[in-house]
Formats: C-alpha cells, structure tokens, sequence
C-alpha cells in the first residue's frame, strides 16, 4: 500500500525522505516520488518505478530544502506512470500533497474544479484533492483552513500530508481510515504511514486517529485537532522495536529472516501468558472481557488473507478445546451480507498490521451490531487494536516481508493459548491443559530443530522450481494449511497453487493430477493418518509427485512419497504450526530459484488499506 514520509526541521529533508520511502518499500508500490520546499516555490520530481530508479534518473537526494514530503504510490486510480505518481500540486505549483486512501467523491469534485476552470494532470483522486485544497486556499488564505474545508467534504479514506510555498515552516498531516504517525523529534517531525520509516529519527509518535489532524510548525510546536477544527489530547507512545528489527541482519531477504525468527517470535507470544503448573493461560489484555468470553455462545473470527487462514486453524482448535462454535468469515464478505450477530457473541479480528480495510470495516459492523470486539494484532497502536474493546498482541516484532510468515506462527501461538484459555474457564480439565501447555511451551525448540534441516527442503525446491502448478492437501486442522502452503507460493513464485482437504480431491482436482502435477500432503501421525496416506496412494497411482510432510521416524512414508519432510512430532491440535514451516521454506526456494522479487511480489501490497 502507499508509503507516505513528510520533514520538517534544520536538516536536508530530501534525503530523510528518500531513507524513509526505503523503510516503506516493503508496504508494495509502483511509483515513487518527493516534494521539498526551497526559496519561496516547491520542486517535485517523481517517477513510475523503484525509490532506486528515482534516485538514479532523478537524483532527488540532492534536492535543496529543509521541509518536504515523499510517497511510495501503489496504484488505485489511474496506472502507474510517472503523472499519477505522487506528490500531486494544486494549479499554482504552490502546494503540494501525498496521499494514501481513496476519494470516493472525486469524480464530482472534479467536475466542480473542471467548471471552475481547472486543468488536472493526471489520472488521480489524489490530484484532485491538491487542486481542491487550491482553489480553498484562494477563499481561505490558509493551508489549515483549505485542508479543513476540502477534508470536509470528501468522502472516502486518506492519510495525507501537505506542505506549501505559501507557508514554508508549517506542514499538516490528517488521516481518516489510513494510517498515519508523527515522529517528534528534537526540533524535527517526521511524518509516515508506519513507525519504521521514522524509528532513526527519534522513538517518540503520536498515532494520529481517525479524522484527526495535526498541524507542525519549524519551531518545534505542533497541534493535534479534529478535522471540525477541535481540539485533541494525543498521546506521545514510544516505538516498542529496535532498528534492527527492520534490517535483514545478514539474510537475503526479510522472508528467510522472518522465518528463522519463528523459534524467538513463538516464544515471545507466549512469553507471561502460558502457565504451566495450571496448565491454563493468563491474558491480560482480555481481563476486561472475562465474563463476555465465560459466556459466549458462539464466536465469530474475521479476517483476510493468511490471517483468515490463522483463523481456520483458531476455528478448530477452540471448538475442539472449548466447546464454542465457531465461523470463521472473509472480513471482506463479512459487512455485505448483513451478518447475523446475538447479543452473546463474540467478535474476534485476526491482522498483522491492524490496518487492513475489509477487517477494520467488519469489526465496525460488528460493534454496530453489539458483539463485544476483540482483536489479534500484530502492529501496536494499529487502527483495529485502537478500535476494538480489548486484544492480545502478537509481539511477533515487525514484519517487513510481504508473505507472513511469522506473523502466521504468532497468530496460531495466540489462538491456541485464547482457545485454552476458553477451554478452561468451560471445563477441560486441568491434565489436558498441562499436556497442551507443556506441548506448546516445546514448539519454539521444535521450529528450531526443522529450521535446521533447511537443505532439504531447498533440495526440493531446486527439483521442482519450474512447476507451473502445485495442490496442497490436507486434513482436519491441517486443512489450512494447506490452504496457507499454496497462498505462499502463489504470492512470491506465481506458480499457480491450490489447497483443499485432502479427501476433497476426489471430488474434481484429481483430475489434474499428472506426472506434472506435484502434491504436498500435511501427512503428520493423528487419527487420520491412514485415510491420509490412503490420498497419496491415489496421487501415486495416476503418477503424481509427491512431497509429504511427515512426523519425525515415519518410515512407512519414505516409501509411498517422492520426498518426505519431517516435522518433531507434536500435540495433534499444534501440528499446523510445525507443519507451516516447510510450506513457508518451500515458497521461499522456490521463488528464489526462479529469481523472483521475494520481499516485494508484484502486485501485492503488506498492508492492504483500501477496500
Ligand atoms: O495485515 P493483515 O493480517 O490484516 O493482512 C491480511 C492479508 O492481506 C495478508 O495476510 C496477505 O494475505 C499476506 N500477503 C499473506 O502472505
């Protein structure tokens, strides 16, 4: 999604800038670009393509000025080429804008300005709005009233940041629905859509909320107020992440990195929560809703992409633990089809960044409706864990790759310990909860141990790289991931995947199944083991190829499939944790073979904030 930087303060701002829209590469974007302001007028220079292209065609970092903005632009409206690229200027070159969100109105805001007498030079919404800001920057005199004024009457989402010629030491930032922080340093600010484009700048933000503006001047001082112009108390929170947190530390690229992380990242979702001795868990930050969750007749997890498939797994393991029925919805579907909610449900959104629209737009239709909200998040102070009635952090540490990875493991670690939780305030015993604790508190050595057997499964990518199709079978809660193997691959390989439970596969894909067509099984040792193997052996028999993950010592596999990946052998309800790790290193190789842009697949975005 965009990534949107903005300075002011003693130093050069350009290169600031251009450091900040490299901390946000990661978000996906098509387009590049920076605006500073210098001697009385502004320069844009802006371009279709990577941040390094415009530094090499454009050569921004050496462009004058102490204030300025820059944006990596993921295109909505309009292609990617170098007009649409942001910054966007008014009619008078004078002021200047970034923009993440869409104007949903801009279509007749438009025509309004084309009638006035206006000319647009690009595509955008985002234009629009600059122009818009404008012309009420000719009613008003004012940058803060022109953005107030235009700010008012769009419809749609934005996170924005505006600097002009004509008010050289003041910048203004407003968000509604896309995020935006504000850096506070000593005698700087810096704005971003996330912390980590501010982070070497100073560790001190306040997270702007929805609707929220907050107008920064050189001297140091800044206002937080309402869009209507009121005043707002804003907290300064501080970065919880160090630097290196969001550098590769030596790996290639932030994916491998973020998978080898899993044993540390596991541990630290569990890290004051599990209680071993009680075989039970303690989470503070669903305290508040202790007697919602005692009660609850039925919960409903909500979210998109690979958290949707952290919620699948979520779904079995707390009706199995607890005794609770689950459903599981698309947050994208979810606000559509009008959901039934009752007075005794539970909401739950799962979502690495917290900014995801579809989810953030589910959860409000949820609370309208009266279910009592609750979120899993990664990103602290992220819009879903500002907006819902209590949650659990991931503290998975911040994920740059745009395949989740540990993000994934985390939100598995958090849904079992929530589900045993609910299990014990609803009667499972305490033995039962000692085992899957015990278990639990054994996985980040588990990850470990499969972490370190990486060439093989790099062998396998190496053998199977120029697939054009892969299907991913599994069973019972192993069934998603499946669903989360094939999305992996998919994203960074554009190999075309597909998951279904694996007894599915009779009912159509074994169609497909040709000596072209290699199948990963989840074929771990459950109480379906047999009818697992009973699916290989109908791959095998129309000359499938076969990658089976196994338990660790199953020797009757090595027989039946092509190659065998073991896994440590574990609680029944935690294999899909051990098991996603191969999936995700398999993605992974396979990309790399096929010299793919791993960290920043086409098309795709990290966070995905329009609807
Ligand atoms: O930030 P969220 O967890 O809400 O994001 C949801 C999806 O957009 C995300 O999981 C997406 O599917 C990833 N690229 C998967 O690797």
């Amino acid at each position: 999604m965009c990534g949107i930087v903005g300075y002011i303060g003693p130093q050069a701002a350009a290169p600031i800038i251009l450091n900040g829209l490299r901390r946000l590469e990661y978000r996906g974007y098509d387009s590049a670009g920076i605006c500073t302001v210098d001697q009385g007028g502004i320069e844009i220079r802006k371009r279709a393509g990577k941040v390094a292209d415009l530094e090499q065609a454009l050569h921004v970092s050496s462009m004058p000025g102490t204030t300025g903005i820059g944006h990596t632009r993921w295109a909505t409206h309009g292609v990617p080429n170098d007009p649409n690229a942001h910054p966007h200027a008014d009619a008078s070159d004078t002021i200047a804008l970034v923009h993440n969100g869409i104007i949903e109105n801009y279509l007749t805001i438009r025509k309004k300005l084309v009638k006035a007498g206006y000319q647009l030079r690009s595509e955008t919404d985002s234009e629009v709005l600059a122009v818009f800001i404008g012309m009420l920057y000719e009613q008003t005199g004012s940058v803060e009233q022109a953005v107030r004024a235009a700010l008012g009457e769009v419809d749609g989402t934005f996170g924005l940041v505006v600097v002009s010629s004509r008010e050289p030491d003041v910048m203004i930032g407003a968000r509604r629905g896309s995020p935006l922080v504000l850096g506070i340093g000593s005698g700087e600010f810096i704005f971003a859509s996330d912390a980590s484009a501010i982070i070497a700048h100073t560790r001190q933000v306040v997270y702007l909320h929805d609707n929220e503006m907050a107008i920064v001047h050189r001297d140091g001082s800044y206002v937080t107020k309402t869009i209507g112009n009121e005043a707002t108390v804003s907290a300064i929170e501080e970065i919880e992440f160090e630097l290196d947190a969001i550098e590769k530390g030596g790996f290639d690229h932030f994916m491998l990195k973020e998978i080898f992380e899993q044993p540390n990242t596991f541990r630290d979702g569990l890290r004051g929560r599990l209680q071993l001795e009680d075989g039970n868990v303690r989470l503070g930050g669903l305290e508040s809703v202790r007697d919602a969750l005692r009660t609850a007749q039925r919960i409903v997890i909500t979210a998109c992409g690979t958290s949707w498939h952290a919620a699948l797994v979520g779904e079995y393991l707390i009706e199995s633990l607890a005794r609770i029925p689950v459903e599981v919805e698309y947050a994208s579907e979810f606000r559509y089809r009008n959901p039934i909610i009752q007075p005794n449900d539970v909401v739950i959104a799962i979502s690495q960044s917290g900014e995801t629209a579809d989810t953030l737009a589910a959860i409000r239709e949820a609370k309208m409706k009266g279910a009592t909200v609750l979120g899993m998040v990664n990103v602290v102070g992220s819009t879903i864990a500002r907006e819902t009635e209590a949650g659990v952090y991931l503290h998975a540490g911040p994920e740059i790759g745009v395949a989740s990875t540990k993000a994934f493991t985390s939100q598995l670690c958090i849904l079992t310990q929530f589900a045993l939780l609910l299990g014990r305030m609803r009667g499972l015993g305490q033995l039962e909860g000692r085992e899957l604790a015990k278990e639990l508190d054994a996985i980040p050595a588990k990850i470990q141990r499969i972490l370190e057997r990486v060439e093989d499964v790099e062998a396998i990518a190496r053998e199977y790289a120029s697939a054009s199709n892969f299907l991913y079978l599994g069973r019972g809660v192993n069934f998603p991931v499946a669903l989360e193997g094939a999305l992996k691959l998919k994203e960074i390989s554009y190999i075309h995947a597909e998951g279904y439970p694996a007894a599915e596969m009779k009912h159509g894909p074994i169609a497909l199944i040709d000596t072209n067509m290699p199948v990963v099984f989840v074929a771990t040792k459950d109480d379906i083991y047999d009818k697992i193997v009973s699916n290989i052996e109908e791959v095998r028999a129309r000359s499938g190829r076969v990658i089976a993950i196994a338990t660790e010592g199953d020797t009757h596999l090595h027989s039946v499939a092509n190659h065998v990946i073991e896994i440590p052998e574990t609680h029944p309800l935690l294999t899909p944790i051990l098991a996603s790790i191969p999936m995700q290193l398999l993605a992974y190789y396979i990309a790399v073979q096929r010299g793919c842009n791993v960290d920043m697949p086409r098309n795709l975005a990290k966070s995905v904030t329009v609807e």
